[in-house]
């Protein structure tokens, strides 16, 4: 089992994929570019820990030495050691694509080097390294200590052994995996949700049904957690334009254009929650 993990990015993601991993045993290093970015992180982690030991899900003692399992750095030369590296930065491929340059050259041919990225292709950021083979997707959920599910996703070129062990890895961290065989965009999960998404909003549109009649049939008939307008206010109606828009445009697949009324939401403001107003007022 691979021991030792380099956590790239302390972000909400990142500091979450650090969590489990100590937790579950693993020498973890948590690399970002300050150190007030590194407390931020260790501070998260810090502070769900002391959620569970509060709830009596986990022992302080077990919390106290998953920490000390935590080392934190500003320094991409401390992945040297690892057998395994998942990148956790900001959604920008040049960003991705140059760490994963430098991770080439940094860590041995051994070491496995996945992305936590939630839509840039695993193949275009797999061909900044000369070995693309061993570059995977893997697509963690927030909050991570919650969310069960890991999306791995095979690159172009990501070999049989790569995703093995990116499972081990993530099994390993009390998660399910399901594999994405190809790299399309939207993966599995933005694909379904985007599908999903764009139907709703089709039939919120054309007057067919109201947005609470449309999220109460997802409920009530299929025994989803949330419907999924409420599901676009809280996510955001702008980042889910982009996103079926994004899987729009690499796919051409009709049923992924986002229906005229979502751009107009997001010209006008109206954005979700996170402005006050979106298929619901909030
Ligand atoms: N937030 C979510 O719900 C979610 C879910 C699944 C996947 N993702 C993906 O996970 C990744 C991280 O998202 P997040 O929400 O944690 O972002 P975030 O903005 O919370 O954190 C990103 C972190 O990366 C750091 N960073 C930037 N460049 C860096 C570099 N060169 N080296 C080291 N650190 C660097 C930043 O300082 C920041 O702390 C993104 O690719 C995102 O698409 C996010």
């Amino acid at each position: 089992m691979a021991k030792k993990v380099a956590v790239v990015g302390a972000g909400l993601m990142g500091a979450g994929i650090a969590q489990v991993a100590a937790q579950a045993g693993y020498e973890v290093t948590l690399r970002d570019l300050t150190e007030q970015a590194l407390t931020r992180g260790t501070d998260g982690i810090k502070a769900s820990f002391d959620r569970f030991v509060a709830k009596g899900k986990l022992d302080a003692a077990d919390a106290e030495a998953a920490l000390g399992r935590i080392s934190t750095t500003t320094d991409l030369e401390a992945a040297a050691g690892a057998d395994l590296v998942v990148e956790a930065v900001f959604e920008k491929i040049e960003v991705k694509q140059e760490i994963f340059r430098e991770l080439d050259r940094i860590t041995g041919p051994d070491t496995v080097l996945a992305s936590n990225t939630s839509a840039i292709p695993i193949t275009k950021i797999a061909a900044a390294t000369a070995h693309p083979e061993r570059v995977v997707g893997t697509h963690f959920f927030s909050p991570v200590p919650m969310m069960q599910l890991c999306e791995l996703v095979r690159g172009y070129k990501t070999s049989d052994e790569t995703l093995a062990r990116a499972r081990e890895f993530a099994e390993g961290v009390g998660k399910t995996c399901i594999v994405v065989n190809r790299d399309v965009a939207g993966f599995v999960t933005t694909r379904l949700i985007s599908a999903l998404v764009v139907e709703a909003v089709k039939l919120y549109e054309s007057g067919v049904a109201t947005a609470e009649d449309i999220d109460t049939a997802c409920k009530l008939g299929f025994g989803h957690a949330m419907g999924p307008l409420a599901t676009t206010d809280l996510t955001g109606v702008d980042i889910l334009l982009h996103a079926t828009g994004n899987i729009y445009a690499e796919s051409q697949d009709e049923k992924f254009a986002p229906p005229e009324i979502m751009r107009r939401m997001v010209d006008a403001g109206d954005l979700g929650r996170k402005s006050g107003q979106g298929f619901y007022p909030h």
